[in-house]
């Protein structure tokens, strides 16, 4: 315990010794070397000092009384004048007896003092001073001296009746009066004297009081006619000056000269004798003291700098400038420091390429930002629309040597093909979309479905047609060529057929007059053969589901390009048959799936029965214009062979008078496609193979024309070309029991194969 006491005692020790330090480097020194500076709270600066060697000479000795005193009290020379301030600029503040001429109540003088001041060398200080003399029945006076000659006599005379005409605040004539003193007073007397011994005043006043006191330390008050009694001692200040010659005079002198040390100079004191010392301007301190005058950094105190920009201290000075770029005189001041005029262009050009830059920044981030946008929604319609399903499912059939799969387009490359989409570029529309025509950058032309809005659910259906079309690779189905999934709707890239569709040729009159039956028969089996190979001898079964005129392209050549397997149709599987009828297909739509909602691959047949009335009769398939009951164009047909009126429904374009029989093949094929009963039709592949041999036996064996003889042979021929097929073809097990569309053209996207 006692040891960390120690510790602690110690620590204090060398805290306090280091603040000593620390206060004793900061303060400038004021007095000689060795020499005390204070006595109680008063400083003593040269020429000021307690002892021989610290003061100038006698008259500056202060006597510090540290004996009866604590704190001491410093006194003027060895006298009992107490000294409260000394200031290095000539005033020394002093502490002043109080005179008072005292009576009790009969008019007895009880106590009587007189106050005389004997100052050596000093003089009391004729600005700073009054003399004052307080009292209802008095009569003050003040004889002042310098050396021992009186220079003057001077008072006042204060008479009351009652303290009320004693003005509170002021010190006027009555209850209180005052005089100015005389210059240059080194010694004075001061006497009082009352008329009637304050016996008529005595309630409020029973004495008479006079001094000299510092002015603006002293306030009258009523109170004081009574209250001064108690005091003895008043501030009053004195002017101090060293010798009794003047600067000139002790200049001159060769030995001792001024007592006025380095940076000061000598000042003549005016009322008076001898001079003062006083720092060049600039300076400050003690001018007593070998460096006592210390430079003063103007610059640290804004009042004595006042500079604009910059200040510089020098020896005893300072000066402004300005700051590099800037001129003037540097004083504060709007005129002090003017901006260069190639300042002010630099600082404009700066501020310009500034703001341009930022500017520039603001619109590049601005375009970054929209093109992220851009490619944020792009990769987001390419998952909603499956792009990954995709890319998955054709990277794991890579493996299987497919020999074209389709490509994955991006939006740019295809809006590049379009121009945009452009309005010039459409090359058809329909209840699917637009059909656009493009030119890619390797110069391919090809068409480009735009589809209509599609639900999130039908992805999966358009993912797996899409597959399964890539898949396909035949002469006489458009070519897939690949899609692109960016567009909030995906779009599907195809081969460019040229010559339009067969429903054009058929329908169109123009057109339809030039389009022979031979080439009609041609068309007829290859799409026949498309949908027989689609059938069976394509991987998976396919059925198109939307067989008829306006799906089979032509090209150059007027060959057949079966198109639209429904990839572009992405409505829900129990949708489908609602979508069909409303698309307008109605004429073409196999009556016993409308019924049953059963799709089989002899739906294909049937529809495709229509597509063969129509290349013979050159009728719509459903057409508003015939009777009701003949509407649809199968119905129309079929009443007409019932009725034997087959020459009258037929083309004319087509008859060439050497096709009867061909005709009638064509006509009974058609019938027999067109049987209400799916069961009772015959296979995609017999149509196929039937109107292959029809057209091989055209080319090769031309019929006799108007032979009745000739349909017996016809029929007859007609059955062995067909057994011969079957055998062929085996035919025979292609009614293999689909029972909905769902299992045979939807490829399972899902069971990981
Ligand atoms: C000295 O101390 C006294 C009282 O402590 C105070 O009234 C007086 O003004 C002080 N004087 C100076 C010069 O600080
Ligand atoms: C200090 O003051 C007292 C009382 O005024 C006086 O008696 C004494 O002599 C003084 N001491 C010195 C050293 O001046
Ligand atoms: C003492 O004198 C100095 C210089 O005139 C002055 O700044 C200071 O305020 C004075 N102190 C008192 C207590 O009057
Ligand atoms: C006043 O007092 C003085 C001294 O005590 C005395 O000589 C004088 O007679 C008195 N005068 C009056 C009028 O009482
Ligand atoms: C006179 O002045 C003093 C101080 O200024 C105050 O305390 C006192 O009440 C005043 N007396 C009258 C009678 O106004
Ligand atoms: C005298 O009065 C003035 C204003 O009335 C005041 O500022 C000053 O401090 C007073 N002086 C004294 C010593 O009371
Ligand atoms: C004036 O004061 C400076 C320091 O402030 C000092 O270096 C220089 O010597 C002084 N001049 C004289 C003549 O003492
Ligand atoms: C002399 O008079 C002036 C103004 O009248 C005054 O400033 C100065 O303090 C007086 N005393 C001395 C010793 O100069």
């Amino acid at each position: 315990m006692s040891m960390r006491i120690k510790k602690m005692f110690l620590l204090q020790l060398v805290l306090a010794a280091i603040e000593v330090l620390l206060v004793s480097s900061q303060t400038v020194d004021i007095t000689r070397e060795g020499c005390q500076d204070k006595c109680g709270n008063v400083s003593i600066p040269y020429p000021f000092g307690t002892r021989g060697g610290c003061y100038h000479d006698e008259d500056f000795l202060i006597t510090c009384n540290s004996t009866s005193y604590n704190p001491p009290k410093p006194f003027l020379r060895k006298g009992n004048i107490e000294v409260t301030n000394i200031s290095i600029d000539g005033k020394l503040n002093i502490m002043q007896y109080i005179a008072r001429d005292c009576y009790d109540s009969s008019g007895f003088r009880i106590k009587k003092n007189s106050a005389s001041t004997r100052l050596s060398k000093f003089i009391i200080s004729n600005t700073d001073n009054k003399f004052i003399a307080v009292g209802c029945d008095t009569y003050a006076g003040i004889q002042g001296f310098q050396g021992k000659i009186m220079k003057y006599t001077g008072g006042c005379i204060s008479t009351c009746d009652s303290i009320d005409y004693v003005a509170n605040d002021s010190c006027s004539v009555i209850g209180c009066c005052q005089t100015s003193i005389a210059k240059g007073v080194s010694h004075f007397d001061v006497f009082l004297h009352s008329y009637q011994n304050h016996t008529d005043v005595w309630s409020f006043n029973p004495c008479s009081f006079a001094f000299i006191v510092e002015e603006s330390k002293f306030n009258f008050s009523r109170a004081m006619l009574m209250d001064l009694k108690d005091v003895t001692v008043l501030p009053a200040v004195l002017d101090w000056s060293i010798g009794n010659e003047n600067c000139k005079q002790v200049e001159g002198k060769m030995i001792a000269g001024s007592a006025c040390q380095g940076n000061s100079t000598c000042v003549d004191v005016e009322n008076g004798s001898g001079y003062r010392c006083k720092c060049k301007d600039g300076y400050q301190g003690n001018p007593y003291l070998s460096n006592g005058c210390q430079d003063i950094d103007e610059c640290e105190d804004p009042k004595l700098s006042n500079c604009a920009q910059k200040c510089v201290n020098t020896e005893g000075n300072h000066y402004c400038s300005c700051r590099k770029g800037y001129h003037g005189n540097g004083i504060a001041g709007e005129e002090g420091c003017i901006a260069n005029r190639t300042l002010v262009v630099q600082i404009t050009v700066g501020i310009a390429v500034g703001l341009i830059s930022l500017l520039t920044c603001c619109s590049w981030l601005y375009l970054g930002y929209r093109r992220w946008k851009l490619m944020k929604l792009k990769e987001r319609f390419f998952r909603q629309n499956g792009g990954l399903m995709l890319q998955q499912q054709l990277s794991e059939r890579q493996g299987g040597a497919t020999n074209q799969t389709a490509k994955i387009f991006t939006a740019e490359e295809l809006e590049k093909a379009t121009n945009n989409y452009h309005e010039t570029r459409i090359v058809g529309k329909g209840g699917y979309g637009t059909v656009y025509k493009g030119i890619l950058s390797d110069g391919r032309v090809v068409a480009i479905k735009k589809s209509k809005l599609v639900d999130q659910s039908q992805i999966e259906q358009f993912i797996n047609e899409v597959l399964v079309l890539s898949q396909i690779n035949h002469r006489n189905v458009v070519k897939l060529l690949g899609c692109c999934f960016e567009t909030e709707v995906p779009r599907l890239v195809y081969e460019f057929v040229t010559n339009g569709t067969l429903f054009d040729y058929i329908h169109n009159k123009s057109k339809a007059s030039n389009f022979a039956w031979e080439t009609r028969l041609r068309i007829a089996a290859e799409a026949a053969g498309v949908l027989s190979y689609l059938h069976s001898a394509a991987s998976v079964p396919i059925i198109h589901r939307d067989v008829k005129s306006t799906n089979i392209l032509l090209d150059e050549t007027l060959t057949a390009k079966v198109s639209d397997f429904g990839a572009s149709r992405l409505v829900p599987l129990d949708q489908t048959e609602l979508s069909t009828m409303v698309q307008g297909t109605l004429g073409y739509l196999d009556p016993e799936y409308f019924q049953t909602s059963q799709l089989t691959d002899k739906s294909d047949v049937y529809s495709f029965g229509v597509v063969l009335v129509e290349l013979l009769t050159g009728k719509k398939a459903l057409s508003f214009d015939r009777q009701e009951e003949d509407r649809n164009l199968a119905m129309y047909f079929l009443s007409a062979l019932k009725e034997n009126r087959l020459v009258q429904v037929v083309d004319e374009c087509v008859l060439n008078g050497a096709n009867d029989k061909q005709l009638k093949e064509v006509s009974n094929l058609a019938k027999r496609c067109l049987k209400v009963k799916g069961e009772e039709r015959p296979t995609m592949m017999e149509v196929a193979s039937e109107l292959e041999g029809l057209r091989r036996m055209a080319m090769h064996h031309p019929w006799v024309n108007n032979d009745e003889s000739n349909a017996q042979e016809n029929e007859s021929l007609l059955g062995e070309i067909s057994l011969e097929t079957f055998s062929h073809g085996g035919g025979g097990d292609t009614s293999s029991g689909y029972d909905t569309m769902r299992n045979h053209i939807i490829l399972p996207v899902n069971d990981g194969r």
